[in-house]
């Protein structure tokens, strides 16, 4: 398995202060989270491409934009434009992403997709060596701070299997919940990359929250 990446969603960020939140951890971590709502598909809203555009010029972290939208692919252009690196799409609202996988590689985006708990991992089996990011909810999506659902674990492990068994290049990312405790789990189940809000912007010292992170994950 990979080194742990972590990955912090900035959605637990003070939004009035985004860039300050942002330079503080951006030497320790791996990726941005950037979780994109439309209201329709999650019923929350949260920033679109202005608000990345103008982080886009404050930081080189790669933005890995989690899009909780019903129409993914029409955000992938502005997306682009705005500074997103990868997109990651629901498998509920792209039954076969096949296409999709195609107009973001055409935007010059990296390409994922996101499984909610209530979907099995058969769902996107056959689409697994479109991805560069395999994300696994591990919450119901739609806000932070929810608690950790343990029952999505075999989907991880699942997920895991089939990648490491074709020999795909998809990251296993997880997603809501996790904290120093829940992250072990997901890692002995198999996830390399791990999604971060609550637990690393609204702790007292965000910097070592996120050593606190890798040292559960079993990185120095
Ligand atoms: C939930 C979002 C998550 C959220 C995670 O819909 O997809 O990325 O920000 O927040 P925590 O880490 O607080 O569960
Ligand atoms: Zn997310």
């Amino acid at each position: 398995m990979e080194p742990a990446k972590i990955a912090p969603s900035l959605l637990a960020a003070d939004f009035a202060h985004l860039a300050d939140e942002v330079a503080r951890i951006e030497d320790h971590v791996d990726f941005l989270h950037v979780d994109v709502m439309d209201g329709h598909y999650v019923p929350n809203l949260s920033f679109g491409m202005p608000v990345i555009e103008s982080l886009r010029a404050t930081t080189k972290l790669y933005f890995d934009c989690h899009l909780m939208v019903t129409n993914p692919v029409s955000l992938f252009e502005p997306l682009k434009a705005a500074g997103a690196d990868l997109v990651t799409c629901h498998i509920e609202v792209l039954p076969d992403p096949t296409e999709a996988a195609r107009r973001a590689a055409d935007a010059g985006l990296d390409f994922g997709l996101v499984l909610n708990p209530a979907t099995p991992f058969e769902a996107v089996e056959p689409f697994v060596e479109l991805c560069d990011l395999l994300l696994v909810m591990t919450v119901v999506p739609g806000f932070g701070g929810q608690g950790f659902i343990a029952e999505a674990l075999p989907k991880v492990e699942a997920a895991r299997k089939w990648v490491d068994s074709h020999g795909l290049r998809a990251d296993i990312e997880v997603d809501g919940g996790i904290t120093p405790v829940t992250a072990v789990a997901a890692r002995h189940a198999g996830a390399d990359a791990f999604v971060a809000g609550t637990a690393i912007f609204r702790a007292p010292d965000p910097v070592a929250a996120v050593a606190e992170l890798r040292a559960a994950v079993g990185d120095e």
